[in-house]
């Protein structure tokens, strides 16, 4: 059987916080790879989610890695109170970054993982003087603030320049897509090259979220 490199991030955002802990054991128990936690300010995205708070409420119950997605301003400031234990990659918008090279150097001080997130509009030459640091670029397949969005196709040729630049440059970056993504479009961002996949609504909003996480596992 061909060996699948793809890992899967639900993000909670689409989860029912009242029941936070219990949801996010199902999705660790069918073999989710993260938990993808999206934070909003209100600021940088028209839609506040929750703060560090939240994410810290699940240290102890679950040993799933967090891929924090900071859709905040100012993320150099707020980024030391997202690590924890469990925390691996911290991702900050280029957009929201007037010094990228530095908030990168920030978070790779705290002993994370540095990600770069992009949005739609913007193409990914703008990391190029920065790709040989961070760990992780996130294309975003939607316009960030909300979950349940259709998925912007053009993402996809976003995620296949980034994986033809990793292949030139024979740098190991992590290409992660994120936004309304479904059961029926992840084959092809798996096969644009992202090795990451983020999805929020088609885990958390499906009748039998397990079963939905082994779904997305069996692609
Ligand atoms: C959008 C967020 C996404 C979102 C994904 O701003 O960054 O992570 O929660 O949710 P779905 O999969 O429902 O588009
Ligand atoms: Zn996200």
């Amino acid at each position: 059987m061909e060996k699948r490199l793809t890992k899967l991030a639900p993000s909670i955002l689409a989860a029912d916080f009242s029941r936070l802990g219990e949801q996010v054991s199902l999705i660790e128990r069918a073999g989710a790879h993260l938990v993808h936690v999206d934070i909003m300010d209100g600021h940088f995205v028209p839609n506040i989610s929750f703060g560090a708070a939240v994410m810290k409420s699940l240290e102890g119950k679950t040993n799933l890695p967090f891929d924090v997605h900071l859709m905040i301003e100012n993320p150099d400031q707020y980024a030391p109170e997202f690590v924890t234990p469990n925390t691996e990659y911290i991702t900050v918008h280029q957009e929201a970054c007037t010094h990228l090279c530095r908030s990168i150097q920030n978070i790779k001080a705290l002993g994370v993982k540095v990600g770069v997130a992009l949005n739609p509009a913007t193409p990914e030459s703008v990391l190029e003087y920065v790709l040989a640091d961070i760990d992780l670029v996130l294309v975003m397949s939607v316009n960030p603030g909300f979950g349940g969005q259709k998925f912007l196709s053009s993402a996809l040729d976003k995620v296949r320049a980034l994986s033809a630049l990793r292949e030139e440059t024979g740098l190991s970056f992590e290409i992660e897509i994120d936004g309304g993504i479904t059961l029926d479009n992840v084959r092809q961002a798996e096969d644009a090259g992202a090795s990451l996949i983020v999805a929020g609504s088609s885990v958390f909003g499906a009748p039998d979220i397990e079963k939905r996480v082994k779904e997305f596992l069996a692609w």
